[in-house]
């Protein structure tokens, strides 16, 4: 029987990523939520600094958003997409090529940020194989990159406590080296001076394997999970032609830096590369339904469109790979972001953020500042014996003062939605100022 019998009990959900008895001790949750804030079960106003995670670019609850999803729940639920089609999932894939990157024109539609990446890299092992380069079959990742949780992304991702449980099971992974550079780069403003040079590690990694057996690289244009890591001038240029130098597939992972995040409609915008596949999620439906879309360029797509026309042409899809919701929730989620200019609104505010984010220098513990668009992140000297702690407990101090911050390590990372004000941004700074003045 199916009864439940205590309302409020919190053992049956298995919290992800969460250190779940503590939290069952003395749980955050929340109830509603409405443009800039969350609603709490005790009933207060949480600003919210992450937008939720990382998704919410547009804000809570946004009425295009809302209306679009409500009317296509009582019009057409669910249709598939496997030889199979409906209108909204075309209208979607549209709109979505419309603001891409010059050369992205086709969309492959997937329900996460995991999913996308092992979309993005099956697609380069097989695009090698239908152009006849089949030992092109190796996956370069990078140290600390985030690339979700699935078995290739957790192999190509680099950060040890994602992956130190699982065994390695994709064959012929290796890593670049990360850019974290406190000693040279510590409190830049924006992107950090040096380090170009370490997109050079792929030069190695080419000697040591041979460019034959090398399919692709995946980055992050910014590496956001992991903490915040920008990449140094000129880096991103060079992978880049590094990879085509050796025919080697450039995945760009933009599930965090898609739709806005710092400035531009992409990251890959911002940093004037053009890579060969670029991987989104979150912000593509406000983080309202789940939904992944991966970009390509012609050269990708047309390389499958190669064998009989009634073959089947990538052997890959989801059962809700572009449900109709989740294409009304997207186009409606553009809709506002056009409304509301919300994809540039960041750079408008780039510079008042970055004061902000920097007169945060001085506090207690605080050892690198960093920031981009409406991105920051604070990183904090371990307590000794006891990593991660520093950060925890200011994330767990500033929710008690109604603001939601994301704690990543020893690191408090900062992405609000891009309809912040700038008033909110100061309420934002005063109450994490006084957090961190006040935290041991
Ligand atoms: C760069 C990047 N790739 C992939 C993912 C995984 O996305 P999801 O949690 O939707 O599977 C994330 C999530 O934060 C991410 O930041």
């Amino acid at each position: 029987m199916n009864v439940q019998t205590k309302p409020n009990d919190l053992a049956a959900f298995w919290m992800p990523f969460s250190a779940n008895r503590q939290f069952k001790k003395a749980p955050r949750l929340f109830v509603g939520a409405e443009r800039m804030h969350y609603i709490t079960d005790d009933g207060r106003r949480v600003l919210d600094g992450t937008s939720g995670l990382w998704c919410v670019n547009a804000g809570h609850c946004r009425p295009k958003i809302v209306e679009a999803i409500q009317k296509q729940a009582a019009t057409l639920d669910f249709a598939g997409t496997f030889q199979m089609g409906h209108t909204r999932a075309f209208e979607c894939a549209t709109r979505l090529t419309s603001i891409a990157p010059e050369g992205f024109d086709h969309v492959f539609f997937t329900n996460s940020g995991s999913e996308s990446v092992e979309t993005a890299l099956k697609m380069a092992l097989a695009y090698h194989r239908v152009k006849g380069n089949a030992s092109k079959v190796r996956l370069i990742g990078r140290e600390r990159g985030y690339h979700g949780v699935n078995f290739g992304g957790t192999a190509v991702g680099g950060i040890a406590n994602n992956r130190k449980m699982f065994g390695s099971h994709v064959a012929g992974v290796d890593h670049l080296r990360h850019t974290h550079d406190l000693a040279r780069n510590a409190y830049s403003r924006g992107v950090p001076e040096h380090g170009a040079e370490l997109a050079d590690d792929l030069e190695r990694l080419v000697a040591l394997h041979d460019a034959s057996t090398i399919a692709a690289v995946i980055v992050e244009p910014v590496a956001c999970s992991t903490g915040v890591l920008i990449p140094p001038k000129g880096y991103l240029q060079r992978l880049q032609a590094i990879c085509a130098k050796h025919d080697i597939l450039l995945i760009a992972d933009e599930v965090i830096t898609a739709f806005g995040r710092l400035g531009t409609a992409f990251g890959s915008d911002y940093f004037g590369i053009s890579p060969d596949i670029i991987t989104t999620a979150k912000g593509v439906t406000n983080g309202t339904i789940p939904m992944g879309a991966v970009f390509v360029k012609s050269k990708i797509h047309d390389a499958f469109m190669t064998g009989p026309e009634w073959v089947i042409d990538f052997f890959h899809g989801y059962t809700y790979s572009g449900h109709p919701m989740a294409c009304a929730a997207s186009i409606g989620t553009l809709d506002t972001y056009q409304d509301e200019g919300l994809l540039t609104r960041a750079s408008e505010l780039a510079t008042y953020w970055e004061e902000r984010v920097h007169a945060l220098r001085g506090l207690p513990h605080i050892i690198d500042i960093r920031n981009i668009g409406l991105v920051g992140a604070i990183e904090f000297d371990p307590v000794p014996g006891e990593p991660t702690k520093r950060a925890y407990d200011r994330f767990v101090k500033a929710f008690e003062h109604n603001l939601l911050v994301r704690q990543t390590g020893d690191i408090i990372a900062l992405s609000p939605p891009l309809i912040i004000s700038k008033s909110e941004i100061d309420e934002l700074f005063d109450t994490l100022t006084m957090v961190l003045k006040t935290t041991n």
